[in-house]
Formats: C-alpha cells, sequence, structure tokens
C-alpha cells in the first residue's frame, strides 16, 4: 500500500477521539507509550539469540511460581520505562511483578491503570514460536489521581466491562497492534523500516461459524463433564452430534491463537479443570483473560467462565486465575449450555 493512502496509529486514535470533544489527549498519548513499549520488545524478540535475550533469567520465579525467562523481564522494563513519565497513568500492575506499581512521585500522576501480560506464549521463546503483549486499561479511583491515598492492589480489582481500552501486540512473522478503544478492534501492521504502526485491519468482526478448536489436549482427564463432552462432539466429525469436522490448534501462546480466531475464527478453551485444585484455570483473570475478552465481544465474538461472562467476573485478587474460554459467538454459547445442563 502507497504511503500516501496509510492511517498510521497517531492519526487512527486523534481521528477517533475527535468524537469525543472533552478528551484531553492523555489516553492517546498513553496508547502511543504503550505501542513504543511493544515495537521495543519486537526488537528485542526480532534479535534472538544475537540479542543475548533467550533463555531463563537465571534463579528467578515470579509470582506464579513460573521461572521467569529473560525476554519476560526485560518487556516488564520496557513497558515501565516507556509508560511511567508521561502523566496519564496512576500505576501499574504486571504479570511479572508481586506488587503493582506506583508511579515514581518525581512524575506526574494521570487518570489511568495499566495492567499487562508482558510477554505472552514466553515458554516459546527459545523456539523461535510468536510471542505477545497482552494490555488493559483502566480508570483509577479518584483518590488515587488526588495523590489523597496511595495505590493499592485493590484499585485493579475491576470487572472487565469497565476496561477503557485493551489490545494485544503479536510478534509474529509480521508485527501487530490489535486495539480496541471501545468503537470496534482494528489491527495495525509494524513497517520496521518506518518504525511506524499503520492501520492495516479495521473493524475486524470475529467469523460467527467455524470448525476449528484450540485446547490443551493433554489435560483431557482433568476436564469437566461440559468440556470433554463439547471436545467430543467436535472430534466426531461429520457422522457425530456437529455434523462437520473440526480441525485443531494448540501454539500455546494465548495471543496468537485469538488473533487466529480474530482472522478466521474458531473457539479457545483454558478451562477450569481438576489437574491442581488450588489453581481454578491456567490463565490470569486482569491481564489475560479481561482484555482478550474485551476485544472478542467488542469485535462480536465471546468470551466467558463457562459459567459467566468473562466481564462480569467481580475479580479478587490481582493474579487471580480463571477458566477461559473465548471465540467465534455460537461455539462459546454452546459451552456455556452445556456447562448449564445436568
Ligand atoms: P505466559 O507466557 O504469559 O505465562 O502465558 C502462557 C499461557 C498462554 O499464552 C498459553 O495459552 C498457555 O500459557 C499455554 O499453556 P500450556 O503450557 O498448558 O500449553
Ligand atoms: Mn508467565
Ligand atoms: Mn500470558
Ligand atoms: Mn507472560
Amino acid at each position: 500500500m502507497p504511503l500516501s493512502q496509510r492511517t498510521t496509529l497517531t492519526q487512527f486514535l486523534i481521528e477517533q477521539r475527535r468524537r469525543f470533544p472533552q478528551a484531553s489527549g492523555d489516553f492517546n498519548a498513553l496508547i502511543l507509550d504503550i505501542a513504543l513499549a511493544c515495537k521495543a520488545i519486537a526488537g528485542s524478540v526480532a534479535y534472538g539469540a544475537l540479542g543475548g535475550v533467550l533463555g531463563a533469567q537465571a534463579g528467578s520465579i515470579n509470582v506464579q511460581g513460573e521461572e521467569q525467562k529473560k525476554l519476560d523481564v526485560i518487556s516488564n522494563e520496557l513497558f515501565i520505562r516507556a509508560c511511567e513519565w508521561g502523566g496519564h497513568l496512576a500505576g501499574m500492575a504486571s504479570e511479572e511483578m508481586d506488587e503493582p506499581y506506583a508511579i515514581p512521585p518525581h512524575y506526574p500522576r494521570g487518570k489511568y491503570l495499566l495492567v499487562f501480560d508482558p510477554l505472552d506464549g514466553s515458554s516459546n521463546i527459545d523456539v523461535n514460536v510468536s510471542v505477545g503483549s497482552i494490555f488493559s486499561v483502566l480508570r483509577a479511583p479518584q483518590a488515587v489521581v488526588d495523590g489523597e491515598r496511595p495505590l493499592q492492589a485493590q484499585d485493579f480489582l475491576q470487572p472487565g466491562e469497565r476496561q477503557v481500552a485493551a489490545g494485544y501486540a503479536l510478534y509474529g512473522p509480521s508485527t501487530m497492534l490489535v486495539l480496541s478503544v471501545g468503537t470496534g478492534v482494528h489491527g495495525f501492521t509494524l513497517d520496521p523500516q518506518l518504525g511506524e504502526f499503520f492501520l492495516s485491519h479495521p473493524d475486524i468482526r470475529v467469523p460467527e461459524k467455524t470448525q476449528e478448536f484450540a485446547i490443551n489436549a493433554s489435560n483431557s482427564r482433568f476436564w469437566e463433564p461440559p468440556v470433554k463432552r463439547y471436545v467430543d462432539e467436535c472430534l466426531a466429525g461429520k457422522t457425530g452430534p456437529r455434523g462437520k469436522d473440526f480441525n485443531m490448534r494448540w501454539i500455546a501462546s494465548m495471543v496468537a491463537e485469538a488473533h487466529r480466531i480474530f482472522m478466521r475464527g474458531g473457539v479457545f478453551l483454558y478451562p477450569r479443570d481438576t489437574k491442581d485444585p488450588s489453581k481454578p484455570g491456567r490463565l490470569r483473570l486482569l491481564y489475560e483473560a479481561n482484555p482478550i475478552g474485551y476485544l472478542m465481544e467488542q469485535a462480536g465474538g465471546r468470551a466467558s467462565t463457562g459459567r459467566e461472562p468473562m466481564l462480569q467476573v467481580q475479580p479478587t485478587s490481582l493474579h487471580q486465575r480463571i477458566g477461559l474460554v473465548f471465540g467465534s459467538r455460537e461455539e462459546v454459547e454452546r459451552i456455556e449450555q452445556y456447562h448449564r445442563e445436568p
């Protein structure tokens, strides 16, 4: 596409905001800071072994009990450095930080909170498979914005429907930023020479019908009956109750799975299971399930715990895990139906 016909991320954001004459510009500036963090992460990821960034961060375990990769730590740092100074945020929270990050006193405080998974799919880094970053923007309580009290973990415990914006970056064959500011879902592709995101996928819609599902089948002995039933029916193919053949995928980078579903439909499940009673699901509510759920709903898809809409769940802790099902609306509704039936 010739440069003269392209729309930059900046132009897109300014045009979206013209619909809200009272907007201060803080929000756009925040999104551009996030985009800068994602470009910097894309750069680190692309250098791979040459950049000395592969492998584990020696002796470092995150709050989830996972071994941190070097790129988990680098990406977390890049998000903080790109987003803390601008005066748009009152605090941040991330998979890789046990506690929330308050904005240092020498920077102005702003009205938003940023929650992120700096690097999603980090088990794939060392095998050169697509990874990504996921982010969610919430409003900060007024008392924190005004400096009347310090930031607390509690301030982040807002249901997903209160998100102001959400998105992800995908570091794949090309780097993309997929974003919703509450006006549908729009995809941008990074021009690596110009270092600029350009609108490439306006108004993404999740196809309603699908014949593709994604689940880690090695957990099947731990699945609950509604999930087992759903997958069995997909596997039964043309002669089964669904009357059609299904295809299956598992990348182990949720962002990459979500992106595939935005592009061609499908359903993704990481359901609650009986593997470890202390973990009600694998993925994290605030920085994985909610932002992807928000994008799905904005694109006409659906996200659910299987039992209730994801965006209505009241979070109880910062790093809470949850069962997650998302994708084409009809499939997610079917899975919810199976959870309701005895
Ligand atoms: P993260 O790398 O941010 O910790 O997230 C990994 C998640 C998610 O991206 C993926 O869908 C899932 O873990 C993979 O789980 P399995 O290892 O069970 O395949
Ligand atoms: Mn992790
Ligand atoms: Mn993740
Ligand atoms: Mn991660």
